[in-house]
C-alpha cells in the first residue's frame, strides 16, 4: 500500500474526479477526508468509503472563502493531528461568451479555481513544514495550456494554477513538501456529462484525442496516487497531462495517418 496511514484531504471530494481520487487513496491505505461545499454528498461519499473498510470522514468547506478553507485544515488537524496530502480538486466552470462574462462570473472563476487552492495550501503548509513532509496536488486542465472559447475566467484561473504550483514548489524548496499539477482533458464526470452524452459532442469529442475515447475519473485517480506517493519523489513543481494526447498532437481536417493495408 503506497499511502498507508497518510492523512489526505480531497476538496471537491464528492464530485466525479474527487470520488475516484478518494477511492484510490483509500485503496492505497490512506485516511481520507472528503471535503466539499456539498456537505450531504461529502457525507455520502465518506459513508461509502467507511462501508468498504476505509478510515474516512467528511468535512464541509467552501474553498473560495478564507475562513472556510482555514476551518477545513483546522478540522482535519483536530481530528487526525496531521495532514500528509492535500488535493486541491474543487472546481467549477462558467461557459459564456467573453463579453457576457460579468465581473461576478470572472471573480467566481478565479475564487473557486485559483484562490481556493491558494487558501487551502496556505493553511496547511505551515503544518506540513513543521512535520517535515507533505504533498500538494492541484487540479489544472487542458485549459491551463491552451485557450478555449467561452471560458475566459476558467481558462485564466486554470492557467494560473500552473504558476501557483510552480511558485509554491519554489517557496517550499528543501522542506520535503512537493507541489504538482494534474491537468485533465475531457473526463466524463458530472462536470462534462452534458457534452459526453450529447449526440453532437459525445462521439465527436472522443475522437479528437489520440486515444479515441472520453477519459474516466479513474484515469485521473491513478496519477493522483502516483504524485501523492514516494514513487514520484523527484517530481516537483511539475504537471501531468491526462488528456489522451489532445494537447500533444493534432491532425488537420481530413488528415489521417497513412498505414499500409
Ligand atoms: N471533468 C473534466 O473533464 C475536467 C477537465 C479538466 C479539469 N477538470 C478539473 O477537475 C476538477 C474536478 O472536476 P470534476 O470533473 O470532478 O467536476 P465535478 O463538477 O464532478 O466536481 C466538482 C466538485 O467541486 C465541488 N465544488 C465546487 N465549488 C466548490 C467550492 N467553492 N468549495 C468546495 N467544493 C466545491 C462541487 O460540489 C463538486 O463536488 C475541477 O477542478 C475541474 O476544473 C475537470
Amino acid at each position: 500500500m503506497r499511502l498507508k496511514d497518510r492523512v489526505a484531504i480531497v476538496t471537491g471530494g464528492s464530485g466525479g474526479i474527487g470520488i475516484a481520487i478518494c477511492e484510490a487513496f483509500a485503496a492505497e491505505g490512506a485516511i481520507v477526508i472528503v471535503s466539499d461545499i456539498d456537505a450531504e454528498n461529502a457525507e455520502r461519499v465518506a459513508d461509502d468509503l467507511r462501508r468498504s473498510g476505509a478510515d474516512a470522514t467528511a468535512l464541509h468547506a467552501d474553498v473560495s472563502e478564507e475562513e472556510s478553507a482555514e476551518a477545513l485544515i483546522d478540522g482535519a488537524l483536530r481530528q487526525y493531528s496531521r495532514v500528509d496530502i492535500l488535493v486541491n480538486n474543487a472546481g467549477a466552470r462558467i461557459i459564456k461568451g467573453l463579453t457576457e462574462h460579468t465581473l461576478s462570473d470572472w471573480q467566481k472563476m478565479i475564487a473557486i479555481n485559483l484562490t481556493g487552492p491558494f487558501l487551502c495550501s496556505r493553511a496547511v503548509i505551515p503544518h506540513m513544514v513543521a512535520q517535515g513532509s507533505g504533498n500538494i496536488i492541484n487540479l489544472g486542465s487542458i485549459a491551463s495550456f491552451t485557450g478555449r472559447p467561452n471560458r475566459c475566467g476558467y481558462v485564466a484561473a486554470k492557467s494560473g494554477v500552473l504558476g501557483l504550483t510552480r511558485a509554491m514548489a519554489a517557496d517550499l524548496a528543501g522542506k520535503n513538501v512537493r507541489v504538482n499539477t494534474i491537468a485533465p482533458g475531457m473526463i466524463a464526470s458530472p462536470f462534462n456529462k452534458s457534452f459526453a452524452e450529447a449526440p453532437d459532442t459525445g462521439e465527436a469529442w472522443a475522437g479528437e484525442n489520440l486515444v479515441g475515447r472520453w477519459g474516466q475519473p479513474a484515469d485521473i485517480a491513478g496519477a493522483a496516487v502516483y504524485l501523492a506517493s514516494d514513487d514520484s519523489s523527484f517530481v516537483n513543481g511539475s504537471e501531468i497531462k491526462i488528456e489522451g494526447g489532445w494537447l500533444g498532437a493534432r491532425s488537420r481536417s481530413g488528415e489521417i495517418p497513412i498505414w499500409p493495408d
